[in-house]
């Protein structure tokens, strides 16, 4: 069985050893989504950190899909030279680079972008008015064309593999669940119907890149939704997975979980037992026993033991880090050197709320704990 440290390959791409930075919005990209200094700094380091493949935060393919303030945005060729700086340096920390491309449909925010969130539709199945703008039949083909047109640039760019993230109650999630694709014309009811906008869009993306390239899915392995506790579930996506298998996807990221989905959010908080690591682990034994894909497990990975046990029970092919390399950039060296106590990351995520002040991603935790340390020093 593949160790941790072993190399592996997703589509023609040969990446270093099993570890992905999984995507993370990092909240320093400029006003209009354009590349910084700043982050193309923090993406090198990750790659020094010796992390195979490292994927940026999402980037949105139409300027109304933009979820939050210092978005880095691929909606543009504008945005090419910019993202050029981020996988060039990925590339110089030792790296592989993918580019994940999003749309946040009904989560957009309308105070930054100045155009109305669209979704599949405007009610959700708990009678909510989600105040979106619903996407027309005759409108679909072109967003699915702002995906591919976004692929396109993240090629240009030289990112070695494009990911589209389909999960976390997105835009794409969003037409995938009984719980806000309520449409009754082609794109809703049925999960053929509801997973048609995801498959034009892996065909609009694998047009604009070609054959040889490797196109990802980051999809919800189950969206936890109380309400509608079937809304999108375990059998739904092994079937949306194998679809895509067949129009020839490269591998798959599993996570689940929106931001309706109360602690079964795709950020869970308390992963501070081995136990509970790996949240998804589950529907990715699952997914293992039917399809022939590589598999990155993302959700709460925090120890060394556990990575080498999921590859060695043959559940995944790679696994995804978030927090923990927030935390800790250099996680991955630090194990590969042989320091192999667990990550220090607590699934606090403090992170996030600092990103959020604009201040970019800080593990506060950290910073309260070198703070204390400089006091007490004197
Ligand atoms: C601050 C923050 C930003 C995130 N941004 C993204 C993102 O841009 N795209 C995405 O697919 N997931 C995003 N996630 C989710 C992570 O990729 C991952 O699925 C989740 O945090 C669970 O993994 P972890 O336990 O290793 O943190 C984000 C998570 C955090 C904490």
């Amino acid at each position: 069985m593949p160790g941790p440290f072993d190399p592996v390959a997703i589509g023609g791409l040969q990446l270093k050893n099993r570890f992905v930075r999984s995507a993370t919005w990092e909240g320093m990209a400029g006003e209009d989504g354009s590349a910084t200094p700043r982050l193309a700094a923090l993406l090198r380091t990750l790659a020094r950190g010796e992390v195979g493949l490292v994927i940026p935060g999402h980037a949105y393919v139409r300027p109304e899909g933009q979820a939050g303030p210092w978005q880095l945005g691929a909606h543009s060729d504008a945005m090419v030279p910019g993202l050029a700086s981020l996988a060039q340096a990925i590339h110089e920390g030792g790296a592989a680079a993918c580019c994940q491309l999003a749309h946040a449909g009904l989560r957009a925010r309308r105070e930054l972008t100045g155009l109305d969130p669209v979704g599949p539709s405007r009610f959700d199945a708990s009678g909510h008015d989600r105040g979106c703008r619903v996407l027309e039949e005759g409108e679909l083909q072109a967003l699915a064309g702002a995906f591919g047109a976004a692929a396109r640039r993240a090629r240009e760019a030289g990112f070695d593999a494009v990911q589209i993230h389909a999960a976390h109650g997105f835009l794409l999630s969003q037409f995938l669940s009984a719980q806000f694709n309520l449409r009754e014309d082609g794109y809703g009811g049925p999960l053929e119907n509801r997973s048609r906008l995801l498959m034009e869009v892996y065909a609009a993306v694998r047009a604009a890149v070609g054959p040889g390239f490797p196109v990802l899915v980051k999809i919800n392995s189950n969206d936890y939704l109380v309400v509608n506790k079937t809304a999108f579930h375990d059998q739904d996506m092994l079937a949306v997975c194998a679809a895509l298998a067949g129009a020839g996807l490269d591998a798959v990221e599993l996570s689940g979980g929106t931001p309706d989905s109360g602690k079964y959010a795709p950020v869970r908080m308390g992963i501070i037992r081995e136990d509970r690591e790996g949240y998804y682990r589950l529907p990715a034994k699952w997914f293992k026993e039917r399809l022939d894909l590589p598999l990155i497990l993302t959700g709460g990975i925090r120890s060394l033991s556990k990575v080498r046990e999921f590859l060695d029970s043959g559940l995944c092919d790679c696994v995804g880090l978030s927090r923990p390399l927030i935390c800790e950039p250099n996680l991955v060296r630090r194990w590969h050197e042989g320091e192999t106590q667990p990550s220090l990351c607590k699934s606090e995520n403090m992170c996030s709320k600092a990103a959020r002040a604009g201040e970019g991603l800080l593990c506060k935790l950290r910073q309260v704990q070198r703070r204390a340390r400089e006091a007490a020093r004197g």
